[in-house]
């Protein structure tokens, strides 16, 4: 087998590499409008009229698609294993990131809507237009452990996903070795 063949047969099936990236530009902009909102003086009218609703919004967005993911991920037999010229600590390190950041791609989101669920003031979980049931109790007491966590979780999932663009581009652009380089399985 050449070369070529090997980077076909090596890639994600199209529909999981399409996913990966909708999935990282979500995230990316959820984490961003996270820090940002919740940095926005009260007074600011589009905190909670424009920024909060939104992330909500988006923020359920991202957890069907990681659902979507991960049930094609399941039924796709054959997927790019981790590849055998990375030292044993690289494999080691992108497995348990990429098993990590998909625990916290999960529960994340769900941190979230038990956050707006609990809280007493909130109005809701809002999906683009619709109103979401709410099925939590309201309970403050609850709402803060769930803040809490929401918040020391998603800025995890960012030090993950730090640690995972430093691997792929380290492979790409500092080992300079087509054998180690991981990226092009993903684009
Ligand atoms: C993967 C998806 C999500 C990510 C990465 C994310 C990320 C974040 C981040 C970084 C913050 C700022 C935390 C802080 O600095 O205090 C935040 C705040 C918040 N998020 Fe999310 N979020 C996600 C999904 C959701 C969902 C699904 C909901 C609700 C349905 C939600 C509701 C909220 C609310 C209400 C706040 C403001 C909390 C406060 O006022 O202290 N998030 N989010
Ligand atoms: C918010 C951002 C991102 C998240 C949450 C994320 C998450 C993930 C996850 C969970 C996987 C495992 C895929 C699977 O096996 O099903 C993966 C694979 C991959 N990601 Fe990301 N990713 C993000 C951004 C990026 C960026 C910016 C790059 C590159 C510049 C990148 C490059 C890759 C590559 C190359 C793979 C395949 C790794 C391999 O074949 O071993 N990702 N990503």
């Amino acid at each position: 087998m050449n070369p070529t063949d090997q980077q076909t047969t090596d890639r994600y099936p199209t529909s999981l590499r399409m996913l990966h990236w909708v999935r990282a530009a979500l995230i990316a902009g959820l984490l961003w409008a996270g820090w940002h909102m919740t940095g926005l003086n009260d007074e600011v009218a589009s905190k909670y009229e424009l920024y909060y609703p939104w992330h909500k919004s988006f923020g359920v967005l991202a957890f069907l698609v990681v659902l979507t993911q991960i049930a094609l991920r399941l039924r796709t037999p054959g997927l790019p294993q981790p590849l055998e010229t990375l030292e044993r600590y690289e494999r080691f390190l992108s497995r348990l990131a990429q098993r990590a950041m998909y625990a916290l791609l999960v529960v994340v989101p769900l941190m979230g809507y038990s956050m707006s669920s609990t809280y007493t003031m909130s109005d809701g979980v809002f999906f683009f237009g619709v109103n979401l049931p709410e099925l939590l109790a309201k309970n403050d007491d609850w709402f803060v452990v769930f803040q809490w966590l929401h918040k020391v979780l998603a800025y995890t999932l960012l030090g993950l996903i730090l640690l995972h663009l430093a691997g792929a581009l380290k492979h790409r652009f500092y080992d300079q070795d087509p054998q180690r380089d991981v990226l092009r399985r993903m684009l």
